[in-house]
Order: C-alpha cells, then sequence, then structure tokens
C-alpha cells in the first residue's frame, strides 16, 4: 500500500513541477498573440484596389477612355515612387496625358482614408500587376512623403509634380 503510495507520487512528481512553474506557461500563451497582431498587419493591396480604385480605373487597370486614365501598362505608376504617393495622397487634377491619351479631369485624395500601410500595399499591387514591373513601396516611404506634404490641401497638377523632385531626395 505505502509503496503504491510512493509511486503514485513520484510519477506524479514532473505534472505537479510544470504546474507550479507558470512563467513558462505564460510565455507559451504570449506566442500566438503576438502572431496574430503580425499578421493583421499585413495589407492586401489587391484588396485596397478592389474597394477603393476598380469603379474608376476598372478590374485590370484598363480605365476608360477619355474620363479615367488607365493605371495599366502604365510608365507613371511603375516610375517615382514619390510622385505616385503625392496623387494618392492628396489627387490629381488637370490635363494628363497616359499612353498618348489625354485626361483632365480630378482624382480625388485618398490620404484621409488610406493609412501608410494601406497606400504602400495598392501601389505595390499596381506596380507588380496590370503590366507593370517595378519595386515595392513601403509605409515608411509612404509616412515620409505624407510628413513633407502634410499642408498640402489640393489635388496635384501634373506640372507641380514635375518639378516636387524625388521622395527618396
Ligand atoms: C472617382 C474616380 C477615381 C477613383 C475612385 C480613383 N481614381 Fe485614380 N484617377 C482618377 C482620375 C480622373 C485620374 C486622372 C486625373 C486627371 O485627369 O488629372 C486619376 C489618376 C490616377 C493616377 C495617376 C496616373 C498617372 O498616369 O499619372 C493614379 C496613380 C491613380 N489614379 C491611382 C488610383 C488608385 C490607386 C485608386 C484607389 C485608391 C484610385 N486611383 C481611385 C479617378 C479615380
Amino acid at each position: 500500500m505505502m509503496h503504491r503510495t510512493c509511486a503514485a507520487v513520484v510519477l506524479l512528481l514532473p505534472f505537479l513541477l510544470s504546474a507550479c512553474a507558470p512563467s513558462e506557461s505564460a510565455e507559451e500563451a504570449a506566442v500566438p498573440a503576438e502572431a496574430t497582431v503580425v499578421a493583421e498587419a499585413v495589407v492586401d493591396g489587391g484588396a485596397v484596389y478592389r474597394t477603393r480604385c476598380i469603379s474608376c480605373h476598372g478590374a485590370n487597370g484598363e480605365g476608360i477612355p477619355g474620363e479615367y486614365p488607365p493605371l495599366q501598362a502604365n510608365s507613371d505608376i511603375a516610375g517615382d515612387t514619390g510622385r505616385m504617393i503625392r496623387v494618392l495622397l492628396h489627387g490629381l487634377q488637370g490635363e494628363l496625358t497616359v499612353n498618348e491619351a489625354t485626361y483632365n479631369s480630378v482624382m480625388p485624395p485618398w490620404g484621409a482614408y488610406l493609412d501608410d500601410d494601406q497606400v504602400a500595399a495598392v501601389l505595390t499591387f499596381l506596380r507588380s500587376h496590370f503590366g507593370n514591373e517595378a519595386t515595392p513601396v513601403t509605409a515608411a516611404e509612404v509616412a515620409r512623403v505624407r510628413a513633407q506634404t502634410i499642408d498640402r490641401q489640393t489635388p496635384w497638377t501634373i506640372a507641380e509634380l514635375d518639378s516636387a523632385g524625388r521622395a527618396t531626395d
């Protein structure tokens, strides 16, 4: 009888000890929580495009002739990132030529609706889809341009963008 009790205590000892080590189990619990936060921070640029841009620029970035410029095979999209970030944050107005066709309308500003991650994600999406091929845009660069242009109240014109300089300067 005595022997059996002793044997049971010996067998239970590791479990009793591990139950008395709360710091270890707390650490284990913290790992999945952090992983969830990281996963939520990844923005799907395609989803932003489909929600915010598709109504004017089309499902494949084809635009509407004479009204909304194509973002498809558009060298501006693959060009200077600072210029594209400015267009997204504050909009664009006046005459614009894309692939030899002229547009003269207003692109609404998105700076109040899209955060730095979302602007970076949608531009990165455009720069890697619809026949465009260029490097990703980072949220840090969007934050820098946002800070530089914080006083901007009206959409840019092409003439202003041509003299705005690169975001990386
Ligand atoms: C209400 C319609 C509308 C919506 C929605 C819209 N745009 Fe535009 N966008 C325009 C118009 C119009 C222009 C051209 C403005 C001009 O004629 O000066 C333009 C121009 C642009 C340009 C400049 C193209 C170039 O060749 O310089 C980019 C980049 C752009 N849009 C991206 C986007 C993105 C990304 C979204 C979604 C976040 C979006 N647009 C949503 C109407 C729209």
